[in-house]
């Protein structure tokens, strides 16, 4: 049978994950793994691709992590698809999927979490408190019961990229996190699981973010150095279209997303808002020249 058609391997319970690892291990074989919380779009496959790509084994993971949400999310109405996303995945060449259920990633009497410092804090961090915490101790979990050498994560998530990559650093874990570019619809809509909230006309209001980041980006090639111009320039392509629940538009820098008085090196347009009941995020590299 053709490998990338191959049935994905469902690992549901702590000993079937183990003795996976474990085969693994024992044959010397690297491992990547593409943590996700299911609802699986063309931007997932883009990461289980490229693990595919650059390691011997490939798992992935669908939870829907509870304890990323905060009390008026959206964790009962996640989208929950999992015949279509393992279809999706024998595609996208992933060998196996670890399945956990709650009381596996969070047994009884759990205690401890991970909190990352300034990189969290603010942006979706403010916005959501706790988010960032429930998303760095999974994550940690993940690892430590998945024991890849290579990870793979979205850069559409710019901030949760940078915090997971800031808790490997600090936790001195033995992974490289990778980060991969968006990946779009044809207009320029990031890929999105929280895209299946939108209705028609909600869809077509959210191409504003797109239009806001190239926009941002014309004027940034134009010379304009000054953050609050350019997060300006972005905010009014918003309200223009009508989106009037704007959680933030900031201009960062790209590493530490610290706020800027001055760009001296091209900088990070991070961008969240709510469209209908979907709340959504992007983001775009700011470049001096394209
Ligand atoms: O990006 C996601 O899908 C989730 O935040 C992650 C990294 C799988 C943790 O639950």
């Amino acid at each position: 049978m053709n490998r990338r058609m191959a049935a994905v391997n469902i690992l549901e319970d702590r000993e079937a994950l183990a003795q996976w690892v474990a085969e693994n291990r024992r044959a010397g074989r690297s491992v990547g793994f593409v943590p996700t919380m299911g609802a699986l779009h063309a931007g997932h496959v883009s990461l289980f691709q490229t693990a595919r790509q650059e390691c011997d084994r490939v798992i992935g993971s669908i939870f829907v992590n509870p304890t990323q949400f905060g009390p008026n999310e959206d964790f009962q109405r996640y989208p929950r698809t999992l015949e279509a996303d393992r279809i999706l995945l024998e595609g996208a060449g992933c060998d196996a999927l670890f399945l956990p259920a709650v009381d596996l990633i969070y047994p009884p009497g759990h205690q401890t979490v991970v909190r990352v410092g300034a990189v969290a804090e603010g942006l979706c961090g403010a916005c959501r408190p706790g988010h960032f915490q429930g998303v760095a101790t999974v994550v940690a979990i993940l690892f430590n019961r998945v024991a890849p050498q290579r990870a793979y994560f979205g850069l559409k998530d710019y901030q949760q990229f940078l915090v997971i990559r800031q808790m490997v650093r600090d936790l001195g874990l033995a992974v490289a996190v990778v980060g991969l570019p968006t990946v779009r619809e044809a207009d320029g809509l990031a890929m999105s699981s929280r895209n299946r909230y939108l209705t028609p006309a909600d869809r077509h209001q959210s191409l504003a973010l797109y239009r806001a980041m190239t926009a941002a980006q014309a004027v940034y090639a134009d010379g304009q150095r000054d953050p609050t111009r350019l997060e300006e320039t972005a905010r009014e392509v918003l309200t223009g279209a009508g989106i009037d629940r704007i959680d933030y538009v900031a201009v960062r820098d790209r590493e530490t997303l610290a706020p800027l008085t001055r760009i001296e090196t091209d900088p990070v347009l991070l961008l969240a808002v709510h469209v209908g009941v979907a709340r959504l995020i992007d983001n775009r590299i700011l470049q001096s020249e394209l």
